[in-house]
């Protein structure tokens, strides 16, 4: 391998730019050239790059967001739109490949790489953490500091005119962000995908949580929530059933996905870049880097696209005793 090339694809998570960063530094250091494809795949297939050396990411380890900017290409999911890709990788000589996002951005890279023959190594980089194969995903520390942080603030006038909030927090069809948030937070209730606790069961803790002396509460929903109704019907769904709870709703959104990077998502994204230019030197294709146990570790992309990580169900356990 004498030249590789990085992209930032799916939603853009904080510590991007810190595991842009280290796989340039890696190049640098291991002497192969590195060259940063703008927008995802789309740079690839318009040949949208920059060579990239050790200077070009001075001052970026601090910055949410990524600089090379990222996208969901619906062009790289067509083959016209890969054997662009391919072109343009040959024409600049590009050997191998560092996919840093989520799962929908390993699938196409593995599509990819069996159809051409290009190594390339998966960095698991999405708020979300709902990727296989890694305990932390980059980005997902930082965004579950800026969504305690957000609830701490709504607690404060929750607690001041007595009320009821629903809180939405992203996470797309895993409840990892709501789940521990929910904990750290000291909410009362925290709904979650992956297991659905049902209406009956969410009035029944509000009835119960009012009658033990509470005047304010906090329920935080995960946005893939299986209950059926979405934040603001639940809302309302509650204020009919129990009218003494004046419910409000917050919905989050994307300020979870910006700010500056906590030092555990620098740390991890820095780790995890250098294992993955240093497999690529190794000959190693189609691994994603993860962490294990505080160990940087690889497997299979295969075993990443097919599987799904498992949320520690315990929490909520933990979260029933803890809102009593
Ligand atoms: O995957 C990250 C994520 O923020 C999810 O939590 C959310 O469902 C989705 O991306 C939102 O995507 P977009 O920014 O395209 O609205």
């Amino acid at each position: 391998i004498k030249r590789i090339g990085v992209i930032t694809s799916g939603g853009d998570a904080p510590g991007m730019n810190a595991a842009i960063r280290a796989v340039v530094r890696a190049c640098s250091y291991y002497h192969v050239s590195c060259v940063g494809f703008f927008n995802g795949y789309n740079g690839l297939i318009n040949g949208e790059f920059e060579e990239l050396d050790a200077r070009s990411v001075r001052n970026i380890i601090n910055l949410g967001g990524t600089f090379l900017k990222s996208a969901r290409s619906k062009e790289f999911r067509t083959k016209e739109g890969r054997a662009k890709a391919y072109k343009v990788l040959q024409k600049e000589k590009v050997d191998g490949l560092v996919l840093i996002g989520g799962d929908g951005t390993f699938a196409g890279g593995q599509i990819f790489s069996k159809e051409y023959d290009i190594p390339v190594i998966g960095v698991p980089g999405t708020i979300d953490n709902d990727i296989f194969g890694t305990s932390h995903t980059i980005g997902y520390d930082t965004a579950l500091n800026t969504v305690v942080t957000a609830i701490d603030k709504i607690r404060d006038t929750a607690s001041s005119h007595d009320r009821l909030f629903f809180i939405e927090v992203m996470g797309r069809d895993a409840g990892f962000i709501a789940l521990n948030t929910g904990i750290g937070a000291g909410a009362e209730e925290i709904l979650i995908p992956e297991e659905n606790l049902g209406l009956d069961r969410l009035l029944d803790s509000l009835e119960k949580s009012r009658r033990s002396g509470k005047s304010s509460s906090i329920v935080i929903v995960s946005e893939g929530d299986k209950i059926g109704k979405s934040v603001f019907q639940l809302a309302d769904y509650v204020k009919e059933n129990l009218p003494y709870y004046d419910a409000k709703v917050t919905v989050l959104g994307h300020i979870q996905r910006g700010g500056v990077p906590t030092c555990f998502d620098r740390v991890l994204a820095s780790r995890l870049s250098v294992k993955a230019v240093e497999l690529l030197l190794d000959d190693q294709k189609n691994l994603m880097v993860g962490l294990k146990d505080d160990n940087i570790i690889s497997c299979p992309l295969d075993d990443v696209i097919h599987e799904k990580p498992s949320i520690n169900k315990d929490l909520l356990r933990i979260s029933e005793i803890l809102s009593t």
